[in-house]
């Protein structure tokens, strides 16, 4: 078996010493902490098929001594790029984690030359909703019923990069 691991250190002023984002986690890996972060959770299995997918990417955070703390999975389609999954772990949150990892990201895209982001997120979920707003993700349209478990509308939301 191949195991293969990539780093990023993050330059931010995010006060965690040595902050940083595992680039290449395995789809188990992945599969725990989405099984903690989300109520309907992605298997090893999709993980594994989306891994093979160039467009496609998977960041673990990681914090020196404690683990893995949260993940943020997105597809890169130039000029956009689509979020697909953002958690922290339970004990984790309300330290500006996520919005941490949404920064991370934005430095990412714009140095790929990439135009927009964008999102669908449960209008229920207030929590990401307003985390998304409060970075200057505006509601595009509405998908009515458009998720299952639990049933509700997604808001499609998108940031234009400057
Ligand atoms: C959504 C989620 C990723 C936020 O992570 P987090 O690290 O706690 O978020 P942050 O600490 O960076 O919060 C930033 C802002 O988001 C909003 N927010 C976060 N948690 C919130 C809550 N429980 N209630 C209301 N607003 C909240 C606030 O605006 C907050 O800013 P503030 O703390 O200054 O008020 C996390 O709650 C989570 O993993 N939820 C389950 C998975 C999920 O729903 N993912 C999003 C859909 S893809």
């Amino acid at each position: 078996m191949k195991i293969v691991e990539e780093a990023m250190s993050l330059s931010s002023e995010y006060p965690i010493l040595g902050i940083r984002f595992c680039l290449l986690p395995s789809p188990k890996e992945m599969m725990r902490m989405d099984s903690i972060c989300f109520n309907s959770p992605w298997n090893e299995q999709d993980y594994r098929e989306m891994q093979e997918q160039p467009s496609f990417n998977n960041w673990l955070l990681e914090i020196p001594a404690v683990g893995q703390v949260g993940m943020l999975v997105f597809q890169s389609v130039p000029p956009e790029l689509e979020i697909l999954r953002l958690g922290v772990l339970p004990s984790w949150r309300r330290n500006g984690l996520a919005v941490f990892m949404l920064e991370q990201l934005e430095i990412q895209a714009e140095s790929d030359s990439l135009e927009t982001l964008w999102l669908e997120v449960h209008a229920a979920n207030k929590t990401a909703t307003s985390l998304y707003c409060r970075l200057g993700y505006k509601e595009i349209s509405i998908r009515k019923n458009y998720f299952r478990n639990p049933l509700g509308d997604a808001l499609l939301l998108k940031k234009i990069l400057n």
